[in-house]
């Protein structure tokens, strides 16, 4: 059975533009695919594990063979318990507001978790290799500026490094299918707001029947 995975990346904060069309998407993958396993998980709603100095000892134990102290042994089967989320899915929608030109922290540390050598991606002799490279990926941002699209300028679309940082990670795990919905524009110009909340959502409806 197809899995699809919905990362929610959002505060909870209503009205949410990038919940509503992330819900919109979601709606409209269910209808069209009646048959696939759909699991949200909300980085809000359950603390995602730290790379902290437990995880780097653990790691380490771990690596040279070594006995892991229950602490070690306890934030490592977390870690491994959210990896295995990931890595049971075919497809996976990313949906956050842009906060400070990036991904919510909650977002990027939830990546943490999910770059492991050897699960989704390894070292080689000529660089790194992605391994889940049969995924597919959909990022959906909400932003209070314009970056992307014919009335963006080219600085602007350079300082979203949220969604650079995202097409980059999963690019390392070998992903080539990674499309983007951006929800741009409405804080630059509230009167804009409802046209740009219908545009994102055709969007998101066309993107999901296909996905
Ligand atoms: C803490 C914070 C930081 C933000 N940083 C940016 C930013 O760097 N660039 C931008 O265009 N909008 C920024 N915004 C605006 C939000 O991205 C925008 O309001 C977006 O619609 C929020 O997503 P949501 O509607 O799904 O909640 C920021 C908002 C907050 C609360």
């Amino acid at each position: 059975m197809t899995k699809l995975l919905v990362v929610k990346a959002h505060p909870h904060v209503e009205p949410s533009l990038s919940l509503s069309i992330g819900n919109a998407f979601v709606t409209a993958y269910q209808e069209s695919h009646p048959d696939d396993k759909i699991v949200v998980r909300d980085l809000y709603d359950s603390t995602v594990p730290a790379l902290n100095d437990t995880t780097m000892s653990a790691w380490k134990h771990e690596k040279a063979g070594q006995e892991l102290t229950a602490k070690e042994t306890a934030l490592l089967t977390r870690h491994n318990k959210w990896l295995n989320e990931f890595m049971a899915a075919d497809k996976y929608v990313f949906i956050n507001p842009m906060y400070n030109l990036f991904l919510p922290a909650e977002l990027k540390q939830y990546i943490d978790v999910m770059a492991v050598p050897h699960k989704t991606f390894k070292y080689t002799a000529h660089g790194p290799v992605g391994l889940i490279g049969d995924r597919k990926v959909i990022h959906i941002q909400a932003a209070g500026s314009v970056y992307h699209g014919p009335k963006a300028n080219s600085m602007m679309t350079k300082l979203d490094f949220g969604d650079a940082y995202l097409r980059g990670i999963f690019t390392l795990f070998g992903v080539k299918d990674f499309q983007s919905i951006f929800v741009e524009g409405a804080d630059q110009d509230p009167t804009k707001r409802e046209a740009i909340i219908t545009a994102a959502k055709e969007q998101a409806i066309q993107l999901a029947r296909k996905f």
